[in-house]
């Protein structure tokens, strides 16, 4: 795989989304925590041939590189993406960070909670009478899009069109193989220039006649007398829906999954759900929906003793971190009483998460939604997890459960 490094293919675009030859299978991607201990362990900081980039366990390196966006810049190249916050340096990321702010404000949030409680109970009721459920496709999967759909003023017809090509916008490859990362790249072409006109319509509309939404708002916003150009709103429009969404679903659904897999803690969040809070920041840490971070060395530096070459591929494995022994007290173990929990999950510094409001809001009141409504959730026995086939995303394709009602 290393000639892939100098060459301009689709797959090199991609290639970091190779994932660690150790771990490929199923069964690790789905655990992969002992290899990152390890890896941690052996080689904190180390180059892989075979994805052309460097690898980063330790949380004491990964947060030195997420705080010095002087020495480790943004600007990679993912086509979706480019042109976003998300992919910007500063002083172009500063500014338009700030104006961004002005739009996604806490109590824009804070707003809709009603919302998020009055669909998660809507979601809900469709399979209330069952007695099963896969929590993707029935609760974690929708309840993220409505809700950015309703901050961004996506009119409800279009919700079903807008999951199935924000899906395809994350989505990994089926396999290791040229071809598969080559229709990977295709379909994720595709996906953006559907989502991309498909905002355009809505860009023109709200500039003519503005709303309440987070669109108009974007239109209307300035700093320092400066407006962000309507090209500026759109890649805005999409990264919300490709940061927001995938990333949310496997926040609630990870929470779920460890549940069913420690019975206690599920008891005692049950028992006393204001610990929920508490849960959906430990699932952060021990779960993390976006498990690695990417970043380019704009410079020759040093990391962990190591000297890496400008213009390097950096992956700061968040999963590894936020089980380092170094920073957590006992951090293989999920618990309900961690006084600070200073995981890497939503990033670090000038990047960090802009939705971490709207995630944290919307995984509480799922759980909260669904412990109250169902008396025990277990999973499906006989059915095997199936991992999501990336290496930045951490998260299951689908969550089969058993429940009862209160
Ligand atoms: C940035 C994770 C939900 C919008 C980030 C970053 C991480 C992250 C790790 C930093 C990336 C970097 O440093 O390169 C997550 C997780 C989520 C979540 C784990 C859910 C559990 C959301 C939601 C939204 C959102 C709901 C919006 C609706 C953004 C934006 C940025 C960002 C706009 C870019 C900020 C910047 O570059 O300044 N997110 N995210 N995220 N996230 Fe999230």
């Amino acid at each position: 795989m290393t000639q892939v490094r100098n060459s301009t293919s689709a797959v090199e675009q991609y290639a970091n989304l190779i994932p660690m030859s150790e771990i490929a299978s199923n069964a690790d991607q789905l655990f992969p925590f002992p290899i990152f201990n390890s890896l941690r362990q052996k080689t904190p900081v180390r180059y892989d041939e075979a994805r052309s980039c460097w690898d980063v366990f330790r949380y004491e390196d990964v947060h030195y590189i997420l705080k010095n966006p002087k020495l480790f810049s943004s600007e990679r190249g993912s086509g979706t993406l480019q042109g976003s916050i998300l992919t910007m340096d500063p002083p172009r990321h500063t500014k338009m960070r700030n104006l961004v702010n002005k739009a996604f404000t806490p109590k824009a949030v804070k707003d809709l909670k009603n919302k998020i409680e009055e669909v998660t109970l809507y979601l809900l009721d469709q399979v209330n009478e069952k007695g099963t459920m896969d929590l993707v496709h029935n609760l974690a999967g929708p309840l993220p899009v409505i809700i950015i759909a309703e901050l961004l003023g996506v009119p409800a017809k279009d919700r079903d069109l807008f999951k199935t090509y924000s899906d395809v916008l994350v989505a990994g490859a089926k396999d290791n193989s040229n071809e598969a990362f080559q229709r990977m790249a295709q379909k994720r072409k595709e996906g953006s220039e559907f989502i991309k006109e498909y905002f355009k319509k809505i860009i023109l509309e709200r500039k003519v006649n503005p709303e309440e939404d987070l669109i108009s708002l974007l239109l209307a916003a300035k700093i320092d007398g400066e407006k962000l150009t309507e090209e500026e709103v759109l890649s805005f429009c999409v990264l919300l829906l490709v940061a927001g969404n995938e990333t949310t679903t496997n926040l609630i659904t990870n929470a779920v999954r460890y549940m069913t897999e420690d019975k206690n803690i599920q008891e005692q969040a049950r028992t006393n759900l204001p610990l929920i809070p508490k849960l959906v920041e430990e699932t952060l840490r021990f779960y993390p929906p976006i498990q690695a971070i990417g970043r380019v060395t704009k410079e020759q530096v040093k990391v962990g003793g190591k000297t890496i070459q400008k213009g390097e591929q950096v992956i700061c494995w968040v999963a590894s971190a936020n089980r380092d022994e170094q920073k957590f007290a006992e951090p293989d173990r999920f618990t309900l009483e961690r006084k600070l929990n200073p995981h890497l999950s939503f990033g670090f510094g000038i990047h960090f998460c802009l939705g971490a409001p709207l995630a944290r809001l919307e995984a509480e009141v799922a759980l909260v939604t669904l412990l109250s409504t169902f008396a025990k959730l277990e999973g499906v026995k006989g059915t095997e997890l199936e991992a999501i086939p990336s290496p930045f995303v951490f998260g299951v394709k689908r969550l089969p459960l058993k429940f009862t009602r209160q």
